[in-house]
């Protein structure tokens, strides 16, 4: 079987897994489910979910605990028959290309699993079980009332007695619930079991590189409050002149963005707050970093350095495009793949990023002070932008981003230092030095 190389290693050419969720309602399995589906496809594979409960939905858009009682004989047919469309869909979804397929459902008992087995393993897509438990009343009671009497369920209805129905659902599950190979007979099946969020992880028969990287993945998620901060460094005597790359000092006014850079971060983080601090290893990271509290701690990572333009180090977009018109115009073209002669492309840097997001993941609040392009891929990472889109967002200087990772989303929010700095922004076909970017898109 012939190798290839993506983005997170080399796997053989027809590696296909179905990741099947497992575990009682309101355990964080959709949640688990949408972080591996975004980790995956920001690194280029061909990741989708297909949620049993949007299925089911379509039958039965708003019912009460006794449906999910299984001697409720109607509720039973219904359920089957989202779990069949479900994965008749996600089976569609392999031939057409899919790679890591989950399905999200509570596949909580034996019966359920074997049959997705039989199912999925008879068209040559490996199946690893994700098992999520959590004896956490006090957790489960916040998941029920943050995230489930506003699902789509319970709309219209009084949260209080959303909040009863889904507890009365769960103790439905609960009567036929069995977690995976509790009872010694399910060792062949492939699968991670985390309890109460990570406390405790146990993984079984995990085969390949693709599912160690996911098994990997899922072990580092976490669920404390915690927000990334990010901001470019302050603006340097290259961006003045409207020159890509270098390791040049910051100007007058980055140095002064330096100072203010303290100030934003007390509003925005608050002074009593751990802060960790990563810059890159050139000079204006470092340089902006430097009058910050001595009390936080400070990391530099070759990987969050400025994607490399190679033989275009240094120049202007101008100089390019007279030099290289045939890359400059390639880059226009498909700005995400384009490597510059010698140097990366934004794919290129993204696969370097893997273990910033992999630390980023573990860890709790953290500010970033790096460069232009690298902070396009770890925004597109949290706010999911398209490769299409994220090596042209608009990332202003002088301005620090707050992001905040929430149980579906990321929130995010911007605080301007109100230090006039150069766009470093160019839109496609342009070479202008300095050009204000676009309106809309834009942080
Ligand atoms: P359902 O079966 O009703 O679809 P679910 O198991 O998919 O429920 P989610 O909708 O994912 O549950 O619940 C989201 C909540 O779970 C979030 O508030 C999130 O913080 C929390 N959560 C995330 N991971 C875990 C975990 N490993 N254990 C318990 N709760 C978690
Ligand atoms: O101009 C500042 C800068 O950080 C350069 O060093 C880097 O080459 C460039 O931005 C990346 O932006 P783009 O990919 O839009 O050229």
């Amino acid at each position: 079987m012939a190798p290839k190389i993506n983005g997170v290693g080399i796997m053989p050419e027809d590696t296909r897994i179905c990741v099947v969720m497992v575990g009682l309602p309101a355990r964080g399995k959709s949640y688990i489910a949408q972080r591996a589906q975004r980790y995956l496809k920001w690194l280029s594979i061909p990741a989708a979910t297909f949620n049993v409960g949007n299925y089911r939905r379509e039958n039965a858009p708003h019912p009460s605990a006794d449906f999910f009682d299984t001697n409720n004989a109607e509720g039973e047919r219904k359920r089957r028959a989202a779990a069949e469309a479900a994965v008749s869909d996600m089976l569609k979804w392999f031939k057409s290309g899919g790679v890591v397929g989950i399905l999200d459902a509570t596949n909580s008992t034996k019966e359920r699993r074997r049959w997705v087995l039989e199912r999925v393993a008879s068209k040559g897509i490996e199946v690893l079980f994700v098992e999520s438990r959590c004896d956490d009343e006090n957790l489960i009671m916040a998941n029920i009332r943050d995230v489930k009497t506003t699902s789509p369920d319970y709309v219209g209805q009084d949260p209080e007695k959303a909040a009863l129905d889904f507890r009365e659902r769960i103790r439905n599950y609960e009567k036929v619930y069995k977690s995976i190979n509790d009872d010694g007979d399910e060792d062949h099946l492939t699968y991670l079991k985390i309890m109460n969020v990570g406390k405790k992880v146990f993984i079984n028969r995990i085969q390949d590189y693709l599912q160690s990287r996911v098994v990997y993945f899922l072990m580092n998620l976490h669920i404390r409050p915690r927000s990334v901060w990010l901001s470019r460094h302050g603006e340097s005597m290259l961006n003045l002149e409207g020159r890509i790359g270098g390791d040049a000092p910051l100007s007058h006014r980055g140095e002064e963005y330096a100072l203010k850079l303290p100030e934003l971060v007390r509003e925005s983080v608050g002074s009593d707050r751990p802060l960790t601090v990563w810059t890159s290893t050139l000079k204006r990271t470092i340089a902006t970093a430097r009058h910050l509290p001595k009390h936080y701690n400070q990391l530099q990572w070759k990987a969050l350095d400025e994607l490399d333009a190679g033989v275009c180090d240094g120049m202007t977009y101008q100089e390019i495009a007279d030099q290289y018109p045939e890359d400059f115009q390639a880059r226009d073209e498909d700005k995400y793949n384009y490597r510059y002669r010698g140097g990366e492309s934004y794919r290129d840097v993204v696969i370097r990023l893997e273990p910033i997001i992999m630390e980023l993941e573990r860890s709790e609040d953290i500010l970033i002070i790096s460069h232009q392009a690298v902070i396009r891929c770890i925004y597109a990472y949290f706010m999911q932008k398209t490769q299409e889109e994220s090596p042209w967002v608009p990332v202003p200087l002088h301005t620090l981003i707050k992001l905040t990772p929430r149980a579906y989303g990321t929130e995010m929010q911007t605080y301007r230092a109100n230090i006039k700095a150069v766009s470093t922004w160019r839109g496609k076909g342009s070479t202008a030095k300095h050009e204000d970017p676009a309106p809309e898109g834009g942080i």
